[in-house]
């Protein structure tokens, strides 16, 4: 598994965008807007990991949930897998708890499910495959 991006939950999309292109010296490569989870996202490439910006589109997104409950910062990490399927089978086996055990499509077309911060020390975990082409 390598680490393919780490989101980070923000109230305001403009502003964070502010700070992180002055700390990383350089503007999103990519934004987006993800129907399914209810957030608009700006997202930087650095090297082989994405950093996500994610901001809720509607009070009823995940992040919107996230943003009452704990505020700004670390949503997710994000890791890659050559078979989210087969992951996720063997991570379920393993006692993992899984909120998606289906793959859904998340940002850039790409297959992604969720493993509860509960059953990973208290940290969100995304596996990503990307879609083949
Ligand atoms: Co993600």
């Amino acid at each position: 598994m390598r680490v393919d991006h780490i989101a980070i939950a923000v109230k305001d999309l403009d502003d964070a965008v502010k700070v992180y292109s002055a700390l990383f010296g350089k503007e999103p490569d990519h934004f987006e807007e993800v129907e399914e989870q209810k957030v608009k996202t700006a997202i930087f490439y650095l090297g082989d990991v994405r950093i996500e910006l994610l901001e809720p589109t509607s009070d009823d997104s995940p992040i919107a949930k996230f943003l009452a409950k704990r505020g700004e910062g670390l949503h997710h990490v994000s890791y890659k897998v050559d078979d989210i399927k087969s992951k996720l089978l063997e991570l379920k086996n393993a006692g993992f708890r899984l909120i998606n055990e289906e793959p859904r499509i998340g940002a850039e077309g790409k297959l992604i499910a969720f493993i509860h911060p509960k059953s990973v020390v208290g940290v969100l975990t995304e596996l990503t495959q990307d879609i083949k082409e």
